[in-house]
């Protein structure tokens, strides 16, 4: 048999630790490795797979599609990517796309247009205003945007012109603010930094501020957006609109691409100042209006809400079970079990072995982000499982 991992080794680069499993299929939310073995995946493509592995309704619009046209310059119209933005636009409250292919992208789009915002109606002010522990994606500004010294520290000197503040602490964004701001940019919840949510007032202070400041709100929303946490986009739970918001992750259940939308207000850029020879590509555009299409039509958020409230619930009864266990916390299916130690390792793999898939998002904490499309059955037999490894790493310690 082929030693996938040996030959991993040999040719691809070292960037990542992976967990010793080669998968080879998926279906809704399961995926089978290469020794044929069945496992529930509550990692979903890292909060990727929105409707799951291979829905029908994703591989056939990608089937069709790649039988008619995959790829063309954005120097000409293309149906698909012109749908997919008006279905975009109508179902929120910005008027225009942009569409290119990742988070880390998107984000890169959406600090440029806050820098040509700056330029064109805040006499030349540049600086974009993040937060610490936030996450916004690995391109080199990106890094500078993401508020984590162990990411930022390799690429010393950073791309200058971002100021990394504290979270969920209005005042700490007020500070920061002077005559070189153009924009602050935040998650709605922090993902990647831990699943931190914040005050249900915060953003609504931050919008407020931007608002007096005549500054732009960006929220990224590249984790949060398509349902994730039970409405469309995260904002729609806070009362706040920022001006320019980034999508990406599960905007076509696992095909690669990236959107910043933004109101008319932040529609600044002129033919030219930006592009992307993927960006809007028919292939890609055409998974992306199938899973919105699917999401809008089947009610795919208002699932995320309800069965993520009751994995919220199934995990907070086991945080009664084991003393261990410190904190639930999320929204919809953008879930976190916090630990008073640093078990999340021998956790996950624990879980592997019996069948389930979950992410260690810190060395103490899990995060559940599995498909939005999974019901309380699916609840059930991950919790059964994680009961069991929680159970043993309990008597283990004993
Ligand atoms: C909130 C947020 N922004 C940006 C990114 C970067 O996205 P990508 O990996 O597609 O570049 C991520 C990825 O985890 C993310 O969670």
């Amino acid at each position: 048999m082929t030693d996938w991992h040996k030959l991993e080794q040999k040719y691809l680069m070292h960037t990542i630790d992976r967990l010793p499993l080669t998968l080879v299929r998926g279906q809704g939310a399961k995926v089978w490795d290469d020794k044929d073995k069945e496992y529930l995946d509550f990692v979903g493509g890292l909060a990727v797979n929105s409707l799951g592995h291979c829905h029908p309704v994703v591989s056939q619009a990608l089937a069709e599609q790649a039988k008619t046209l995959i790829q063309t310059s954005n120097h000409f119209y293309t149906i698909p990517q012109i749908r997919l933005a008006e279905l975009l636009v109508q179902n929120s409250c910005f008027d225009k796309v942009f569409l290119c292919n990742s988070g880390a992208e998107a984000n890169e789009g959406a600090v440029k247009l806050a820098r040509r915002f700056g330029k064109l109606y805040l006499n030349g002010a540049f600086e974009v205003i993040t937060t610490l522990n936030s996450f916004h994606g690995r391109t080199l500004a990106m890094v500078a945007a993401t508020g984590q010294k162990k990411l930022q520290e390799p690429y010393t000197p950073l791309v200058s012109g971002f100021v990394n503040v504290e979270y969920n602490r209005i005042e700490a964004i007020k500070e920061a603010t002077n005559s070189q701001t153009c924009a602050v940019m935040l998650e709605p919840i922090q993902a990647e930094g831990g699943v931190n949510v914040p005050s249900k007032d915060y953003l609504r202070k931050v919008r407020d501020w931007c608002d007096q400041k005549k500054i732009l709100l960006i929220l990224d929303e590249v984790q949060t957006g398509m349902g994730r946490t039970g409405t469309l986009f995260a904002y729609q739970q806070y009362g706040a609109e920022p001006d320019i918001m980034t999508l990406a992750k599960g905007l076509a259940s696992g095909v690669p691409i990236g959107a910043v939308m933004a109101k008319k207000k932040a529609d600044v850029f002129k033919a030219g100042e930006h592009g992307a020879t993927f960006g809007g590509n028919p292939l890609a555009c055409a998974a992306a209006y199938a899973t919105v299409k699917f999401i809008i039509e089947n009610d795919v958020t208002g699932n995320a809400e309800r069965v993520g409230q009751y994995l919220n619930k199934r995990l907070e009864e086991l945080k009664t079970e084991f003393d261990f266990i410190v904190e639930v916390r999320g929204r919809g299916f953008l879930q976190a079990m916090q630990f008073n130690k640093d078990i999340a390792d021998g956790i996950v793999m624990a879980c592997l072995q019996k069948g389930l898939l979950v992410n260690k998002v810190k060395p103490n904490a899990l995060r559940f982000i599995p498909p939005l499309i999974i019901g309380e059955k699916e609840v059930d037999r991950a919790m059964e499982i994680l009961q069991e490894v929680l159970a043993e790493t309990a008597n283990s310690s004993r």
